[in-house]
């Protein structure tokens, strides 16, 4: 792998990604989370380790092997995950942010297991979290942000409001609702949008192949910049 794709592309360059769903606790042994494996942030980290970047990914849960060369930070929740990719946004050259966080989180944590008996109808009411993206968009000084759309519809348009809004370089928009793409699947099918109003489709690959292209963009979005 290293000899088909090492090129040293990223060399001297300082990376931060984010993967999988976070877990937002309920009680101490529950919680509320989303069908993400992390595939596509760590095929990413891998890739982008693979082109000799410093490499930190900010991992939520999951049950796969860290990749080679890179540095790991285990998170669970959404506030825990933004409070380390904020750690390390300043000082690097770009942040991709392929986690699945989770939009809401129950508004207070039982400190004690919740037990059947007291409830035949439970409750749990929500409080949004933080938009962890959007908040590195505002922040940004010169580094190539880079987010994902899961969406089911009209992908490209609210792909593209997304990039906007969020203030992005980059944004991977991805059809869920086809199959071979999203959630729990080992490849995807992309679209890369760009703030320049641009785009590329891509037909169904590995989220190990879409993760060598995302990190080519990714080096010639630096040298631009
Ligand atoms: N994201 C984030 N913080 C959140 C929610 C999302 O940083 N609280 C990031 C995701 O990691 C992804 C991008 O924002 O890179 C888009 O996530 P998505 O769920 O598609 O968009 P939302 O803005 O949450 O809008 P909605 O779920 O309502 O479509
Ligand atoms: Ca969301």
């Amino acid at each position: 792998e290293k000899a088909l794709f090492g090129k040293g592309l990223l060399k001297g360059k300082k990376i931060i990604v984010s993967a999988g769903g976070t877990q937002e606790a309920i009680d101490p042994v529950r919680y509320i989370s989303n069908r993400s494996s992390g595939r596509m942030g760590y095929a990413i980290a891998r890739a982008a380790a693979m082109e000799d970047a410093d490499v930190t990914l900010v991992s939520c849960t999951t049950a796969l092997p860290v990749p080679s060369g890179v540095k790991i930070e285990y998170v669970r929740d959404a506030r825990e995950l933004c409070r380390a990719m904020n750690s390390h946004f300043d000082d690097c050259d770009a942040a991709i942010m392929a986690a699945a966080v989770s939009d809401y989180r129950p508004k207070v944590q039982a400190t004690q297991k919740i037990k059947k008996e007291s409830h035949d109808v439970l409750n749990i009411e929500l409080t949004q979290n933080p938009d962890i993206l959007y908040g590195l968009g505002q922040k940004k000084k010169g580094q190539f942000l880079v987010g994902f759309a899961a969406e089911t519809n009209d992908v490209i348009e609210h792909g593209k409001e997304k990039l906007k809004r969020k203030n992005l370089d980059m944004l991977v928009a991805n059809d869920v609702a086809m199959p071979g793409a999203g959630f729990n699947v080992p490849t995807n099918i992309a679209s890369l949008l760009y703030k320049d109003g641009t785009m590329e489709q891509y037909p169904k690959m590995t989220k190990d192949e879409l993760g060598h292209i995302i990190v080519e963009k990714i080096s010639e979005g630096l040298k631009q910049q």
